[in-house]
């Protein structure tokens, strides 16, 4: 298919958007930067408009991997097992992190080669819950729940966290729901009370749960109405968080 007839179907340009961008120079097929209308795009073709994807050249690719604790959230690090290593798939270098989680973090965690997939459901506007299984070293006391649901200043970043959903499950294990993805977030919301945090597992993200049978360090592809259940718009559930 021509370049030009490639970028009017995509249903966010119309057709003088079509004809700025190819004046632009700011799309490339195949990593080459082209101004071409006539240019073909094939179905294995990349093509991308400055950093956005819009054709990623292979099929898209939706994985959730039960990440083990002891492996780092990166594509490759120079010391330690990354969760790329995990991945047994020809193209898994193309692979990304949608929402990473700390090293010693276990859980739901999703790779994909679709850029535009990740953005959307990483960006705070998801207000996608992603609940999370503490256990810490310290009691986990009544009050923890107020100040969660309030909101805890975090100086290095000048905010106050989003309202925050704790449910004690036991002395010293509780249920946590964020609807942002803050730095060591969990962490540091525990901290606030020098409680240190043992152990956190990721359960799930809005409404995707981790799979019961994947083991850590197994996954598999994501199915179509698991694909669809996280582009749906937040319902009350997701957005209490
Ligand atoms: N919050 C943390 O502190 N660590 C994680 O891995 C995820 C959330």
């Amino acid at each position: 298919m021509r370049l030009d007839r490639f970028l009017s179907n995509l249903p966010r340009f119309n057709r003088q958007q079509v004809r700025t961008l190819l004046a632009s120079g700011r799309l490339r097929v195949d990593g080459n930067v082209t101004r071409d209308p006539h240019h073909k795009v094939r179905i294995f073709s990349r093509v991308e408009l400055d950093e956005e994807t819009l054709q990623t050249g292979h099929a898209a690719r939706y994985l959730m991997l039960h990440k083990p604790p002891g492996c780092v959230s990166a594509t490759d690090d120079p010391e330690h097992p990354t969760v790329l290593d995990l991945i047994d798939e020809p193209a898994r270098h193309e692979l990304h992190i949608a929402g990473r989680l700390d090293f010693n973090t276990s859980g739901l965690l999703l790779l994909t080669n679709d850029g535009q997939w990740s953005r959307r459901l990483t960006q705070p506007a998801s207000k996608l819950a992603k609940v999370y299984l503490v256990e810490t070293e310290q009691p986990i006391e009544a009050h923890y729940i107020d100040t969660f649901r309030q909101g805890l200043y975090f100086a290095f970043e000048n905010l106050t966290t989003q309202p925050a959903e704790l449910t004690l499950l036991g002395p010293r294990t509780a249920r946590l729901s964020l609807v942002e993805g803050r730095y060591h977030q969990v962490k540091r919301m525990f901290g606030h009370f020098q409680n240190k945090v043992l152990r956190l597992h990721r359960e799930s993200i809005g409404p995707l749960p981790l799979d019961r049978q994947l083991a850590p360090g197994a996954y598999r592809a994501l199915t179509a109405p698991e694909l669809l259940s996280l582009s749906e718009p937040a319902g009350p559930e997701q957005e209490k968080g």
